[in-house]
């Protein structure tokens, strides 16, 4: 199954990046599934470069951490694959303004900013890019990219309606739960890198102690009912979700099992510590060795070059390039 996914190397990872993705590309790892950091994606948003560069590391270690195995999957960085900007010009003149114009994240993240870059109206493209340059069958993402998913199928179509067919036209694919982990502190929104609250967020390389207090100190509600409900009991709901997340049940049978709140925090902090130590642990021991993580990110780009150059060939000619 030809599988591709990104993540953007901003901030640090979250719990929501690995239960809504990284997860997903863990289990479904396989020597025609193709993982990438995407840099250029990164460059949308306020970022120093000495960040972006260090980050970009800290990501490569951190996808290893959390269980990618470069044996069997490519694990490489987008910038290092120059088809991914190229044939993000391509897309951009099969995509029209009016549809980026029309994408949530789009809407939300330039109401937010004044003088906002041209790349945050264009990002989708660049993302179809990426999907489509490797032929992807099917894209494990979380919740909040279903609808870059959709345009990214639209923009397969159109072109291969246009010149022929070129592209594969693939799938999105959501976890059972924890698809939208939400903010710890403001449960009506997504976990976010990009808003980050201090006490909302859960990052993979969290101290224990940050952990507990974070999930003691996550808003719930007054009424002391232990049940699923996102509508009236969000936050609540959000801790019920993560805890069967990380425990493999399904959140009622989770809810079940309780009748205090307090009882379930305590237990979640406990589960999540845990689950996170592993990671921690190898995280640590791989981000020491920078030079073996930029050799393998090398690796990666010849194999992922190998892939998209062709595929971008073909695009190109199929336009009379
Ligand atoms: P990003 O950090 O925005 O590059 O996202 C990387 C991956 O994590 C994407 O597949 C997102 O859909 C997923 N993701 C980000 N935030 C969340 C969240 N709060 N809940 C679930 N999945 C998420
Ligand atoms: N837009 C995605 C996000 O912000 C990241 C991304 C870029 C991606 N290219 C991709 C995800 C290709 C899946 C496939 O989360």
């Amino acid at each position: 199954m030809r599988i591709l996914s990104g993540i953007q190397p901003s901030g640090s990872m979250h719990i929501g990046n690995y239960l809504g993705a990284v997860r997903q590309w863990v289990s479904s790892q396989n020597r025609d599934a193709y993982y990438c950091i995407v840099d250029l994606h990164a460059l949308t948003l306020q970022i120093e470069p000495e960040k972006l560069r260090e980050q970009t590391v800290d990501y490569l270690a951190s996808l290893l951490a959390a269980g990618l195995d470069p044996e069997v999957c490519t694990l490489f960085v987008q910038s290092q694959v120059p088809y991914h900007a190229q044939m993000n010009w391509l897309l951009e003149c099969v995509a029209t303004y009016g549809e980026l114009s029309r994408m949530t994240q789009f809407k939300e993240k330039s109401s937010r900013q004044e003088g906002y870059r041209v790349g945050l109206l264009t990002y989708p493209v660049l993302m179809a890019g990426d999907i489509l340059l490797y032929s992807a069958e099917q894209v494990p993402v979380g919740d909040d990219q279903r609808q870059h998913l959709e345009l990214t199928r639209q923009i397969a179509e159109r072109f291969n309606n246009r010149f022929g067919v070129v592209f594969t036209v693939p799938v999105g694919v959501q976890p059972a739960a924890s698809a939208r982990v939400m903010d710890l502190q403001e449960p009506t929104r997504k976990m976010s890198k990009s808003l980050a609250s201090p006490l909302g967020l859960i990052y993979l390389n969290d101290e224990p102690s940050e952990i507990d207090k974070k999930i003691k100190k996550a808003v719930t509600d007054t009424d002391n009912e232990v049940r699923v409900d996102w509508e009236n009991k969000p936050g609540l709901t959000n801790l019920l979700e993560m805890f069967a997340s990380f425990s493999g049940e399904t959140p009622p049978r989770v809810a079940e099992r309780y009748t205090r709140y307090g009882d379930l925090k305590k237990d979640l902090s406990e589960l999540i510590i845990e689950s996170l130590a592993p990671m921690q642990q190898r995280y640590r021991e791989l981000r020491a060795d920078e030079g073996a993580l930029r050799a393998l990110a090398a690796h990666g780009a010849h194999k992922a070059a190998d892939v998209a150059g062709p595929l971008y060939h073909r695009a190109a000619a199929a336009m009379g390039l």
